[in-house]
């Protein structure tokens, strides 16, 4: 049902932003009002109420199960989910060509753990699959798991599917696409990943400041999120991913993200042409 809901009032805004902030650490300036308002009229609709102050109550008034599910779909039509496959390559030219023979080379236990933090609807981690499997021959008998999450129940769904067309696939080299894909629909350009891939994939929730993090990753993705977050979280998130990460790990951030002056724990290298950090040895 489509209704005739106006914008937020400057009031009503601070407080769903300050929920939004307690609840997921996405940080939103006053300059978002429309932005918010356009992307909560959703579930208003869905609940077919008609006032941004009576959703708010009953945001307030919700508890247990009812609650933990309202939350979840509140923070998805929050969210940006905006991603690609191969987005900056150069990323996985560098995991390819230079981080995946390293670990190969040193690890002796055989397992490969990587780690996409802030997945989206997939196309990252079904990247950097493409990577491991064009390496395979490296990790014979190898415990290779790849953990995707998100906080977004919506692009989780999205992403166990498995079907993509127009710009996100864009970037696909035609050899990987052909090598790794299946096509759907040809008329409207839908392919589907091959099973193979899609079985190297797990699809987690995992909300940054409210879940527990996986341990004993080799490489951790985290890019084009930490954008959204206040100094104070981009601080805890990553100091959270130095407990996570292998003593020889990657960790890779979007090319307009930095930890200058977030932390010290990791430290820059350049790698390939690729911007990527390592953590800083532990004494
Ligand atoms: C712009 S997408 C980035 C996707 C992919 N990493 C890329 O670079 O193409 C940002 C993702 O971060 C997720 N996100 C936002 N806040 C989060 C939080 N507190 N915990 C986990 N994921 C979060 C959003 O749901 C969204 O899917």
């Amino acid at each position: 049902m489509e209704l005739n809901i106006k914008r937020l009032t400057e009031e009503e805004f601070s407080k769903f932003a300050k929920l939004i902030y307690d609840e997921s650490g996405i940080y939103m300036k006053d300059s978002k009002i429309t932005l918010l308002s356009n992307r909560l009229r959703k579930r208003l609709s869905a609940l077919s109420l008609s006032e941004f102050s009576d959703y708010y109550s009953y945001l307030e008034k919700l508890t247990g199960d009812a609650k933990k599910k309202e939350y979840e779909e509140l923070l998805d039509v929050v969210s940006t989910n905006e991603t690609y496959f191969f987005r900056n390559e150069r990323h996985f030219e560098a995991l390819t060509d230079y981080c995946l023979p390293e670990l190969a080379k040193i690890k002796k236990d055989r397992k490969l753990k990587i780690w996409s933090a802030a997945c989206s609807t997939g196309e990252e981690p079904y990247t950097i699959a493409i990577c491991v499997m064009e390496q395979m021959k490296l990790f014979h008998g190898w415990d290779i798991e790849i953990i995707a999450t998100d906080i977004a129940p919506s692009v989780l769904e999205f992403a166990r599917e498995g079907y993509y067309s127009g710009r996100r696939i864009e970037k696909v080299p035609p050899e990987l696409l052909k090598k790794h894909f299946t096509i759907e629909d040809k008329e409207k350009g839908v392919y589907k990943i091959n099973d193979d891939l899609k079985k190297m994939v797990n699809f987690y929730y995992l909300n940054f400041f409210k879940n527990p993090f996986p341990k004993n990753i080799d490489i951790i993705f985290c890019r084009n999120v930490m954008i959204y977050f206040d100094k104070v979280h981009q601080k805890e998130l990553v100091a959270n991913f130095y407990q996570s990460i292998y003593d020889l790990g990657y960790l890779f951030i979007g090319h307009s993200e930095t930890l200058h002056s977030i932390s010290e724990d990791f430290v820059y290298k350049k790698i390939l042409e690729a911007p990527i950090y390592v953590p800083r040895p532990r004494s």
